[in-house]
């Protein structure tokens, strides 16, 4: 099995090149499905509060890593904190629920899920995760869908950079600008929605051409992309075979020209369902 890469965070943590989505599955087919992905090789999975999927998550890595012997140090989970706890007591009770119903000793890394800008309550929020960091909970902190103006609100506030901001990311909506600013702040890039779900470019002549070219499938090129870009794809599959070929991506190179191909295909109104976190917001 291919060693995956590793980004190093900016808290000197190291995180998986490429994980794996959980959302929208749920109960035995989840936790076969976090454990047939941990078999292919799969070292970070995403879940989240509002997955409803938490105890499922940790049930099957708990399984993976009993009946492999792989220490528990080999794999990063990661959950997300939902609106309706931004509160900075309700965000720090929030984590320790998270933290028990996954039984992984330690939760590696929580996600602020949405922003949700309109209620404006994220940077208590903020400065529940790292309270809940200080209490050992969780050993990670970062958010999702923020905006550059999000970011730079906690930074100010509390001078803790977010390690990760999970943004929708996919052919059709590639985030140039976010991925510069994050750069910028040392913030990694987490793609979710990497392949483009139900949109996804697989019949695009700039992706059928550059898997024709590497004997790859269009997913792997895709998958490919993102690598190269320096995001860390999350993509979700319940099928074992494609866990394993989404997986497989390590070992080609797409060149500067297929790169830029597939970039070109980017829309501003590139969206899978309009959700800007200035206006969109979930609960
Ligand atoms: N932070 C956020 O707000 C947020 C929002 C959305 C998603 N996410 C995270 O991102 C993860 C991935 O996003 P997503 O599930 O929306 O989209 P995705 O990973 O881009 O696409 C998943 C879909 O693609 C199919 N698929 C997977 N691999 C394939 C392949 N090699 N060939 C053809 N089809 C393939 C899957 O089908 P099968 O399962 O049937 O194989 C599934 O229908 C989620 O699971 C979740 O963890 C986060």
């Amino acid at each position: 099995m291919a060693q995956i890469p590793t980004h190093e965070l900016n808290d000197g943590h190291q995180i998986p090149a490429i994980g794996f989505g959980t959302y929208p599955m749920k109960g035995d087919d989840c936790v076969t499905a976090v454990k047939s992905a941990l078999h292919a090789g799969y070292r970070l999975i995403d879940s989240a509060v509002n997955y409803g999927n938490e105890l499922e998550v940790g049930q099957g890595i708990r399984e993976f890593l009993e009946e492999t012997g792989t220490p528990r140090s080999e794999v990063t989970v990661q959950t997300k904190l939902p609106g309706r706890h931004h509160d900075f007591d309700a965000a720090v009770n929030s984590i320790e629920v998270s933290f028990d119903k996954m039984q992984l000793e330690t939760l590696d890394v929580v996600l602020i899920h949405w922003p949700n800008p309109i209620t404006d309550k994220y940077r208590d929020a903020w400065k529940g995760l790292m309270e809940a960091r200080d209490r050992d909970f969780v050993r990670t902190i970062g958010v999702s869908n923020f905006t550059e103006e999000h970011l730079q609100h906690v930074a100010d506030d509390t001078g803790v950079v977010p390690a990760i901001n999970q943004i929708e990311l996919h052919p059709y909506f590639n985030q140039s600008a976010m991925r510069t600013f994050h750069a910028e702040m040392g913030i990694v890039t987490q793609s979710w929605s990497p392949l483009g779900k139900r949109q996804a470019p697989y019949d695009e002549t700039a992706v059928k051409a550059a898997a024709e070219a590497h004997g790859v499938t269009p997913a792997q090129v895709i998958l490919r992309w993102q690598v190269q870009l320096g995001n860390v794809p999350l993509p979700k599959s319940a099928t074992p075979s494609r866990q394993v070929e989404n997986l497989d991506v390590f070992g080609f190179e797409l060149t500067g020209t297929e790169l830029g191909a597939i970039n070109a295909l980017t829309q501003p109104d590139g969206r899978l369902f309009g959700g800007d976190p200035n206006t969109h917001e979930e609960m």
